[in-house]
């Protein structure tokens, strides 16, 4: 049986890239030693700042909350959650009770976005009217409400719960897709853009989806255990996380030293042309007009931008989880 490296005692945990074999204990430090790291090296919080936390109510976002909560008092900056309820029957409805658990175990304020009280619809009836599928429904809704609550809460920083493994499957997929726009905007952090976007940060950029699982797991966290009932294994994404699993068995490490070369050469691709403007009805950033509005405009009749702003806003000073001044 392999043994921690530290104390000897049975290990939970083997790194083959550095031979490191970890018991809980040690490995629960090592995790939070490699976000502090994370959050250090690319500079994405700073002291006295705010950070509003994106809680999915899954492992990664419940490793999110657990480590950065504990990290928040040693880094000095103020930590908050949102969760957004997407209205996808049971999955939502457990999602929903694991991040409320979660958010109260740890005691930082949570606000709950809830998409049914917002729009009258919830992720599967908007993909429908929209026609389109609902994963890409769903990612709409999650960066504007995310974005939303972030500038509303008058945050520095929304953090995601992306884990290596996401991160560099959805890097690939662009260079496959020549989608090199899309990027930028996959590294550590991104800027915040004033009145328009908050900046979103990924503190577990370079942590496995193992190690996130093992964190949140061994730290008694609760998360919802289950995928959600659109994730489908024919997309590309699936496949390509199938390939780099094998890929990194076969040459571990290869996946955190290409994130980690990636983040340094973010700013030799290619960004969207023109400058970013206000949408005409909310104010958030688009081109013109925000997906949000635009979508909400198509199927519901009424650019949804405004309500929803105003909405989560409502929320999140209910939750004591705003700090805006002035
Ligand atoms: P996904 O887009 O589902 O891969 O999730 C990426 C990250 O977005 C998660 O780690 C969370 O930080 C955030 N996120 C996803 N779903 C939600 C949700 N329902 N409510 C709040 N944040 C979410
Ligand atoms: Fe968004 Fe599955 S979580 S469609
Ligand atoms: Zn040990
Ligand atoms: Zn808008």
């Amino acid at each position: 049986m392999a043994r921690c490296r530290v104390c000897g005692a049975p290990a939970v945990i083997c790194y083959p890239e550095s031979r490191l074999c970890l018991c809980r204990d040690h490995f629960l430090e090592h995790f939070e030693s490699k976000v502090e790291r994370t959050l250090r090296r690319y500079r994405l919080v700073r002291e006295g700042g705010f950070v509003l936390a994106a809680v999915s109510g899954g492992k990664d976002s419940a490793a999110l909350l657990g480590v950065l909560s504990r990290l928040s008092s040693r880094l000095g900056f103020r930590l908050a959650a949102v969760h957004i309820d997407l209205g996808i029957g049971e999955y939502s409805r457990r999602s929903r009770e694991a991040a409320v658990r979660l958010a109260r175990e740890l005691g930082v304020p949570l606000a709950v976005i809830d998409l049914r009280e917002l729009l009258g619809l919830g992720v599967p009836e908007l993909a429908v009217k929209a026609r389109r599928p609902p994963c890409s429904v769903c990612g709409l809704v999650k960066r504007y409400l995310t974005n939303a609550a972030g500038v509303e809460a008058c945050a520095d920083a929304v953090a995601l719960g992306h884990n290596a493994d996401d991160l560099a499957v959805y890097a690939l997929k662009s260079f496959l897709t020549q989608d090199l726009e899309a990027i930028p905007k996959l590294g550590p952090g991104t800027e915040s853009i004033p009145g328009l976007a908050v900046g979103r940060i990924r503190p577990l950029y370079l942590a496995s989806e193992k190690e996130s699982f093992l964190y949140a797991y061994l730290s008694g966290l609760p998360f919802n255990h289950e995928e959600c009932p659109h994730a489908s294994r024919r997309l590309l994404e699936f496949i390509l996380k199938e390939h780099l699993a094998s890929l990194e068995s076969r040459r571990p490490g290869l996946r955190t030293q290409f994130l980690a070369k990636l983040a340094k050469r973010l700013n030799d691709y290619p960004k969207p042309e023109g400058e970013p403007r206000p949408c005409r009805h909310c104010g958030l950033l688009s081109w013109g007009e925000c997906s949000f509005c635009r979508l909400t405009r198509r199927i519901l009749g009424e650019p949804m931008g405004p309500k929803a702003r105003e909405y989560v806003r409502a929320k999140l000073e209910e939750a004591g989880a705003v700090m805006c001044r002035g």
